[in-house]
Order: C-alpha cells, then structure tokens, then sequence
C-alpha cells in the first residue's frame, strides 16, 4: 500500500453511515453497488480527491484483529508484485463502531469499467479481427495467472478480477490474500469469511467446504480451469477455445478439456447458486422472526 490513503476517515465513515441506512431500510438506498462479490460488496465513492471502489468486508471483531488482516494483505500485495503480477493500488481503511468492533474496508481507485476484461473481450467483433485482438489480452491474464499460482501463493483467476489499465493488465480482488505457511495452512483468518453464512452452516463449510475452494486457488490446472469455466457465466463462451489453447501450453498431463470446464462451472454454479439462497433466506429469518436488521448487502438474482 502506497502512502496513506487519499480517502479520509470522514468520508469513509460517511460512506459507512449511507450503508447502515441501507441496511435499516432494506435496500440499497442512495447506494451505488459497483460489484456484489460473494465475499465483500463494492461501493463507489465520490471524494475530493477522486472516485474510489471501496469493498466492504464482514465486521471485524477488534482492532488487532483488522491489523492482522492488515498485515496479511500487505504481504499478498508485495507478494503478488514479486511474482510479477500487478495488484490496483489498494488501501485499508476501517470504521469503527461504538461497541469497539471495525467496519473494514479495502479502498482502490476507481478504475474504467471499460477496461475490465469481461468487459474488453465482450466488445471485440465475432470473426478473426476479434479473435487477433483477444490474443494479448488473452496471453496477459492465462500468463499471470501461470506466474502467480503456487502452493504458497493462490490468486483467483476468473476474468472479472482483471482489469487493464491502458495497455497493463492489473489485479483487482485482492480482498481474499491467498497465502499459505509452509504446512500448506491457509493464513486468512477465515471465519471473517464465513460470517456471512447462516450460523448454523459456517461450520460444516468450513470443515467441509473452504479447504476445497482455497485449494483450488494453490492450483495451476484448477485455477486455470475455473478461469474458462467462468467464461459461461460471463457469456463469452466464443473465446473458450482460445482460452483453452493457451492454458494448455502452462500445464503438464493431460490438456484441460472444454467439456471438464463445463463440468466444472454446472457444479460450481449450484454451489454459490445454493449458497446465496441459504443467506437469502436466513436474511428473511433475521429481519422477520428476529427481527434485526441484516448486516450484509445482498445481490438480486445472479445469472449463472
Ligand atoms: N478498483 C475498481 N475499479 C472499478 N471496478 C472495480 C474495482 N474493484 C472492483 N470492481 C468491480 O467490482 C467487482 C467485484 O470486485 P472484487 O474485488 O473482485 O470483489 P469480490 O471479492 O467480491 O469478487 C469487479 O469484478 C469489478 O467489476
Ligand atoms: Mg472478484
């Protein structure tokens, strides 16, 4: 992370306070929602010094905690750096609530939409002009992804965490720093990442679940096969072949197959598609048996 943070703490807390709002009413307000990942939701903020995407994370517990989460990130940047992989500028920032508990934040530049790669690859023609044109674009990410994923470093491949920033291909989804230490245990402090499931689930996916889908993140052929799973929930299946050629000159045995990544996104998809309907309906549970507000912003119907 570069220097402090060009956002101040007011504005963040401000940004914060529309989102409480949000939360209260139940819906997203005055809000604009860049991304709802499945992990953080990704909120635009106009500041005096800028337009900054400011992903929101589950709540933090204290400030230690937050400053190991902190900690871990920095590595994962500078890690990702040394492996020559570009991460967005980002920073930390957390808000804090009045029971000693931090609202956490990971703040990047806004960058142009037009420059994220779904979104550069969905405007290239049909025919050889578009495919010529894909090649680079194509070559940057599958290479990155080849250079990044290790036993010890993970990065999640899938297309709508790239973004090119005029010619350089940056990383953007760098809320989740995928490290391991040397047994091959995941460093994140993953309850954080599990509190926005029904109470009742976190633990079953957490022995059951989580060890697989990090594990995925650790590895090439894995990683590279959700990259071109994902391409059919993008709808731009038109370059799976492409994608599948080049993938296949980063991997040893056997090459991936078009047929195992549609496998693999049908199986993929009714895992997230099952897990954002357990959280719906747990919200619907909080906000009318219990009558709480839910703390997280959901997204509506996901096509996948
Ligand atoms: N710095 C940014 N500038 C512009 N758009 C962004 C930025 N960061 C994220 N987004 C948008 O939000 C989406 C989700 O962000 P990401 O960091 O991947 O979060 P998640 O971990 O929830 O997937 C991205 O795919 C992108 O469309
Ligand atoms: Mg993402």
């Amino acid at each position: 992370m570069s220097g402090a943070c060009p956002v101040d703490a007011d504005a963040l807390a401000g940004l914060e306070a529309r989102v409480q709002r949000a939360l209260a009413q139940g819906d997203v307000g005055d809000l604009t929602v860049i991304g709802f990942g499945e992990i953080s939701s990704v909120l635009l903020l106009d500041a005096a010094a800028g337009r900054f995407a400011c992903k929101r994370m589950p709540r933090f517990d204290g400030a230690e905690r937050v400053a190991r989460y902190g900690a871990l990130l920095e590595e994962y940047l500078a890690t990702l750096r040394g492996v020559g992989v570009t991460p967005v500028e980002s920073w930390l920032m957390s808000v804090p609530e009045p029971d000693g508990a931090r609202i956490v934040y990971v703040v990047q530049p806004f960058l142009d939409p037009a420059g994220l790669a779904p979104k550069k690859l969905a405007a290239l023609p049909e025919g050889p002009g578009g495919e010529a044109a894909a090649a680079p674009i194509i070559d940057a990410i599958v290479a990155a992804t080849a250079r990044c994923v290790s036993s010890t470093v993970g990065l999640d491949a899938q297309l709508s965490n790239w973004v090119f920033v005029g010619d350089e291909l940056r990383y953007l989804d760098v809320t989740t720093p995928l490290l391991t230490d040397a047994q091959g245990t995941t460093r994140l402090d993953t309850d954080l990442f599990l509190a926005s499931l029904p109470a009742l689930l976190r633990g079953l996916v957490k022995r059951f679940v989580l060890p697989d889908i990090l594990a995925r993140y650790h590895d090439r052929r894995r990683t590279l096969r959700d990259l071109v799973a994902n391409l059919h929930k993008e709808r731009l299946t038109r370059f799976v072949p492409a994608f599948l050629a080049r993938s296949n000159q980063e991997l040893d045995g056997p090459p991936l197959t078009a047929e195992e990544c549609l496998e693999d996104y049908r199986s993929d998809a009714a895992t997230w598609a099952l897990l954002q309907r357990l959280r719906r309906w747990d919200r619907a549970w909080q906000r009318h048996v219990r009558r709480r507000p839910y703390p997280f912003l959901l997204p509506g119907h996901i096509a996948r």
